[in-house]
């Protein structure tokens, strides 16, 4: 992942920023009091392979967007992804370190990533060229769905902070989680718009939404399963959906209800996700009690 980034030809009043973070005291159970729910913050270090993903396919998409603004937007959002998936790896190598197996479930994860949703080499075949962009669309319209889910977990922990501090979350995995939902806020609309204006195809957005939706409820308990299976803390060593219900009970994680809701916004013809959330409250609530690596200057987004 070297190579992602290319010299914007405008500034973005989208900020890619830094988080200094000591994962030195970070225990295995990232939520003290709620073990189960812990496991599946830990799970989101797992996931973050899809921000390199996001990255390829944003690579693929600057050549064909013409709105300057919305290119350096897109340049600012692989920034801030890079960004996000290199700290949860720091994250990540520290449960490693600790005696946590991890290379198994990031082999299928990423396989699947990869190579299912991957290119397929279409342009290797010239009776396969058309299909390039097609495919291409399609894995945007994939990116433009979990992006709406990565908003919703994003909020949800902005709203419910207070409760994973009730619940003895770990100081590091809570900055990191603020940090980085505040920026997946800030960057809400990027995904949408470049999916909207390389296709736009409303029935291929509900169609890809829903199955992002299968992907989340998929990858997200397995990779949870697999923290909960290496812990011997554990009555049950994997993650059911009775679990999930326990914890979104407990107020650890989000409640399928609020998940159906937001879900179902995105169905909408008229949907767009700067209706989601007023960019400057959230920034002006969390940039300055994070502790960034880098200076921030006041944006000026609404
Ligand atoms: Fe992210
Ligand atoms: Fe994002």
């Amino acid at each position: 992942m070297t190579t992602i980034l290319k010299t914007a030809t405008q500034p973005s009043a989208i900020l890619p920023r830094k988080i200094k973070l000591d994962w030195s005291q970070t225990p295995l159970h990232a939520l003290k009091q709620a073990p189960e729910a812990g496991h599946y913050i830990n799970a989101m270090h797992l996931l973050v392979h899809i921000e390199f993903w996001f990255c390829k396919l944003f690579n693929k998409a600057l050549p064909e967007i013409q709105d300057q603004t919305l290119v350096a937007d897109m340049k600012a959002f692989m920034r801030q992804e890079a960004t996000h998936a290199r700290t949860h790896i720091g994250a990540r190598e520290h449960l490693a370190a600790g005696g946590t197996e991890i290379d198994s479930f990031l082999k299928d994860y990423e396989w699947f990533f990869d190579v299912v949703l991957g290119d397929h080499n279409l342009q290797q075949y010239p009776w396969l060229k058309p299909l390039e962009r097609w495919w291409l669309n399609q894995r945007l319209s994939i990116t433009s769905g979990l992006e709406h889910m990565t908003l919703f977990l994003a909020k949800w922990v902005l709203e419910n902070h207070d409760m994973l501090s009730k619940a003895g979350v770990d100081q590091a995995v809570l900055d990191l989680l603020i940090w980085h939902s505040m920026e997946e806020i800030e960057h809400r609309n990027v995904a949408f718009d470049v999916y909207n204006q390389m296709s736009g195809n409303l029935a291929s957005r509900r169609f890809w939404g829903v199955l992002t939706l299968v992907f989340m409820f998929y990858w997200w308990p397995r990779g949870a399963s697999h923290f909960m299976h290496q812990d011997p803390s554990m009555v049950k060593r994997r993650s059911r959906i009775t679990t999930y219900l326990h914890c979104a009970r407990q107020g650890t994680l989000p409640n399928l209800q609020s998940l159906g809701a937001f879900f179902l916004n995105y169905m909408k013809s008229d949907y767009h996700p700067r209706d989601e959330a007023v960019t400057a409250e959230i920034l002006d609530r969390w940039v300055h009690i994070l502790p960034l690596a880098s200076e921030w200057t006041p944006s000026k987004v609404s």
